[in-house]
């Protein structure tokens, strides 16, 4: 009001000196210009003092009414302006403050000021603004308050301290304003209190589910339908090895997804959000880690929906399943490994045929370690040479032509050696495989060979080949040489088998050759049908297996017709060669033969099973027979057989009372005759039935005959 006031009086005095300056100028000379007498100048320069003072009186007297109603019409503005000001600071809802720039005393303050303080207006004023705020924020209140002062409009959100010793959280925004001409700090204090706490409690309950996701040992990721990644668990951020920040904002698919999978898996996370695929469905991936190893996770989703209910988003679950997986990768190979062993175990147990075991053996190498073919070479029994036995996989027959010297070639060192040998590349003239043009054509690249080793002795060598690289890992390299191991333990039974068969069968046939040593040397004592003993040995056997009877046991019977009459050696040749009638005394000890032959041949273990024919041969199913008149089935079956065909052979002895030729069908009856007297009718029907297999045969010619002598 003051510069106003002096500004008017600057004004006014200036127009009054250009007035009274042009008036001086001007007024002599305009008027010597209009009178010429010197008197009447006189004259006119009184009445020219008057005008003078009336117009300068009147100027004197716009100019000031001119300013004085510059001056009220200054005063209603502001006066409007303070009213509106007022009613504005009053009607406020946030806390307005004023405070003089220079000072920061407290010049004015509302009524929301006061209740936000909780100190009235009255002691507000004359209080300094800073001291407003508690102790720790003064200082960063005092530097706002030069910032503001020297021009600038501050925002920011500090504590205001209440007058009861409570602080409560407020916004700030502070300007310089002109207020009558004085400069003042005008701030408003907006208590965000409410917010504050509002906020507080969005922040716990973010902190609670934070805690929550944070706490679950499974991924918890949502992925928005622009495929960026929102949010993300600590478990997640471990497993993709990046911080939560460095993975939210990322596309999931270029990011996390390996490169192979991202167009299916798109396609995937498509047909979920528009409810194609169930969103409750299980299903394994993997994930992409920041090392660049994959993750295999189990994922279940939840879709997540708008207010208006559109799908945004899609909440995944997921369970690193990668250390189980490959727990039951192992475990299975484990299994197979151990169900391997355990098939070489059976073949062990199964079988003793060498070939048979090698091959289950290769095509269990084959399929246990996914190669393309493999062989086993033998060592010859002889000589220190590996020889082929077994192959399987290949395309052509050179391999069969294989043999090396011990030490000779990669198997050769291997079975020297006793160790494994590979080489990764059987094209590499530099290998060592002495025999590329006996697999010329296979294409094959990868080798193994592993020596074959049972107690302690080299059996042999397998050999594995592979038509593209393979490297065998340190557990499947001792699996193999387990699986060798055993294989060799099965090929060394094998090979006993073979040796012990072949010794029992040649000690066999030693036996037999004997017995039918014995049995010829009988029939030359006793003068018999040539041939005798041969003939009811074939026939009692054939009855036999008519009568199906178990070969083991026909063995046995075979052996007792070959030496039915072995008794007779403990018979005098007065006795057993006599032309006439025999004596009583002579008969009863010729009736004794079949106990001495079963004195002679029990103590023999190997003929015992053989003894039921000497011993019971002439044993009658009536019971009419002897040495013990047994009857009917105590005697035994070898027995009740063999008595049949040694009827039948002495029906076309020559040397027997049938003169008169026989028809076969006659021979027939005459059998029939003896069923259920001399012989057991089941063995007769046996025989019957036998028919035209061996009824009819005769006995001397092995020809069918229509009638016999
Ligand atoms: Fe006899
Ligand atoms: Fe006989």
């Amino acid at each position: 009001m003051e510069r106003t006031t002096s500004k008017s009086i600057i004004r006014i005095t200036a127009w009054y000196a250009v007035f009274g300056g042009l008036w001086i100028a001007s007024s002599d000379r305009l008027l010597e210009f209009l009178v010429a007498d010197p008197h009447r100048i006189t004259v006119m320069q009184t009445y020219k003092g008057w005008a003078f003072v009336a117009v300068s009186a009147l100027l004197l007297a716009l100019l000031v009414r001119r300013e004085l109603l510059a001056r009220e019409k200054t005063e209603q503005r502001l006066t409007a302006s303070e009213l509106k000001y007022r009613t504005l600071v009053e009607a406020a809802n946030d806390a307005v403050i004023v405070a003089e720039a220079d000072t920061g005393v407290i010049i004015d303050a509302n009524r929301k000021a006061a209740e936000l303080t909780g100190i009235p207006i009255s002691s507000l004023i004359g209080m300094r603004q800073p001291d407003l705020h508690p102790a720790q924020d003064r200082q960063h209140c005092r530097e706002v308050f030069e910032q503001v002062r020297s021009g600038g409009v501050i925002q920011t959100a500090r504590c205001m301290s209440r007058r009861e010793g409570s602080e409560i959280p407020v916004e700030i925004s502070a300007g310089v304003i002109d207020i009558g001409g004085k400069k003042v700090v005008l701030s408003i204090y907006r208590d965000v209190s409410e917010h504050a706490a509002a906020d507080e409690r969005l922040r716990r309950e973010k902190e609670r589910a934070r805690m929550y996701l944070d706490v679950a040992d499974v991924i918890l990721a949502v992925v928005g339908d622009d495929e960026l990644v929102k949010l993300i668990n600590r478990k997640g951020a471990e497993i993709l090895g990046l911080p939560e920040e460095e993975i939210v904002g990322r596309n999931w698919f270029d990011s996390f997804v390996p490169e192979d999978l991202r167009a299916s898996a798109r396609a995937g996370f498509r047909k979920l959000l528009s409810g194609e695929a169930g969103p409750a469905g299980y299903a394994e991936s993997p994930v992409l880690a920041k090392s660049g190893r994959e993750r295999t996770i189990a994922w279940r989703h939840t879709l997540i929906r708008d207010e208006a209910g559109r799908v945004t988003a899609a909440l995944s679950s997921g369970e690193d399943i990668t250390d189980r997986k490959q727990a039951e990768e192992q475990a299975s190979c484990r299994l197979g490994n151990l169900a391997a062993l355990h098939a070489i175990d059976l073949m062990i147990t199964s079988t003793q045929d060498l070939r048979v075991i090698l091959r289950q053996f290769l095509d269990l190498v084959v399929a246990q370690f996914h190669v393309d073919a493999a062989d086993v070479m033998l060592v010859n029994r002889h000589a220190p040479v590996l020889e082929y036995a077994a192959e399987t996989g290949f395309h052509t027959a050179g391999i069969r032509r294989s043999s090396l010297r011990m030490g000779e070639g990669l198997a050769g060192i291997a079975a020297l050696e006793r160790r494994v040998i590979s080489t990764p590349d059987l094209r590499d003239p530099a290998s060592g495989f002495l025999r590329p043009n006996l697999i010329d054509g296979e294409g094959f690249v990868a080798y193994y060979a592993v020596p074959l080793v049972a107690k302690g002795i080299v059996k042999g060598v397998l050999e594995i080949m592979h038509r593209s690289p393979l490297v065998l890992d340190q557990e499947q390299r001792e699996f193999l040489e387990s699986l060798a191991s055993q294989a060799a333990i099965a090929i060394d039974n094998a090979s006993l088998f073979d040796e012990l068969q072949r010794s029992n069968m040649e000690l066999m046939l030693a036996y037999d050759a004997t017995l039918e040593g014995w049995a010829r040397a009988l029939e030359l004592r006793d003068r018999v049908t040539e041939r005798h003993t041969e003939r009811v040995s074939e026939l009692t056997v054939s009855i036999a297996r008519a009568m199906d009877l178990r070969e083991e046991d026909i063995v046995h019977i075979r052996r007792g017709a070959l030496l039915h009459d072995l008794g007779k050696i403990g018979i005098p040749d007065s006795i057993l060669r006599k032309e006439g009638p025999l004596t009583d005394d002579e008969r009863e000890l010729m009736r004794q033969h079949p106990v001495y032959a079963f004195e002679m041949l029990k103590p023999i273990a190997y003929l015992r099973p053989a003894l039921d024919i000497p011993y019971c041969h002439h044993e009658r199913w009536d019971g009419d027979g002897y040495p013990r008149g047994l009857k009917g089935e105590q005697i035994p079956l070898a027995a009740r057989i063999f008595a049949l065909a040694d009827i039948w052979d002495a029906i076309f002895s020559a040397d027997r009372p049938y003169r008169r030729p026989l028809s076969r069908s006659e021979a027939c009856d005459h059998i029939r005759g003896l069923a259920g007297n001399h012989l057991d009718p089941k063995v007769v029907e046996a025989f019957l039935r036998m028919d035209d297999q061996v009824c009819p045969v005769m006995p001397h010619s092995g020809k069918k005959e229509e009638t016999v002598r």
